[in-house]
């Protein structure tokens, strides 16, 4: 069977880490998260001191741009992908929510995503991979055989990532994950570099009220009538 590129973009806290990872595991493709990727760069600014105040130093960051190594391994149990940021496993701390209040600035970044866009693109060159983020069907594989645009409410997206974080053992603040969620909606759709946006050739899927069992049968479907054409 032909082998193809599944680019899923669409807002954030969507669910797409969730169904891109699911349906990769069901078709046997490799799973890779660009959005782990921005948040590794995050973090390390944040341990490097590079952000104060909620300011980046645009040029330390840019001069240590070459030290950051950003890889993807697997957790010996689950077999889940994890983040490896210089040899040292991140996947947890990524995801914390001060680290999604930095994300999306240092994503607008022109420098940040042109290191991070070269990376992805060699990930994707024996095809046979699923990819989510903001922008892979329209700038990183605009040729990808399939693309899916994800969009729900606000609201609904907020209480995914609420329980998502209580379920990794934290006590957020719903309030201040929506307050979040907005402001990165915002940041991604109005950035200059490759903005968040549903390219022409995309299929659009809200799944508000989808579970994520119908999801996959979903997409499933999206995919076999993809390598059947
Ligand atoms: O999981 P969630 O959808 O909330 O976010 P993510 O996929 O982990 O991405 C974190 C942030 O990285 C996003 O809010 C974007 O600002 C940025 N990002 C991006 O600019 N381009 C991508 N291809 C992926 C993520």
């Amino acid at each position: 069977m032909k082998k193809i590129i599944i680019a899923i973009d669409g807002y954030s806290s969507c669910g797409k880490s969730t169904m891109a990872k699911a349906l990769a595991r069901k078709i046997g493709y490799l799973y890779f998260d660009s959005g782990a990727m921005y948040r590794a760069v995050a973090l390390y600014c944040m341990q490097q001191g590079f952000i104060v105040d909620g300011n980046i130093d645009v040029e330390r960051l840019r001069a240590a741009m070459s030290e950051i190594k950003i890889t993807f391994t697997a957790d010996g149990v689950t077999g889940n992908s994890l983040t490896v940021l210089n040899g040292v496993v991140v996947e947890n701390e990524i995801r914390s929510l001060e680290v999604s209040q930095q994300v999306s600035r240092v994503a607008a970044l022109d420098f940040v995503r042109a290191a991070l866009i070269d990376q992805q693109r060699e990930m994707g060159k024996a095809k046979g991979i699923v990819m989510d983020g903001r922008d892979i069907g329209t700038t990183v594989f605009p040729e990808a055989e399939l693309k899916i645009f994800v969009t729900a409410s606000a609201e609904v997206r907020a209480r995914r990532r609420y329980d998502e974080l209580v379920a990794r053992g934290t006590t957020p603040d719903y309030n201040d994950i929506l307050a979040n969620v907005v402001e990165r909606d915002h940041l991604d759709l109005t950035r200059e570099v490759s903005p968040l946006r549903q390219a022409e050739d995309a299929i659009l899927l809200d799944n508000g009220e989808m579970t994520i069992e119908g999801q996959l049968e979903w997409l499933c479907e999206e995919y076999k009538k993809c390598v059947e054409e």
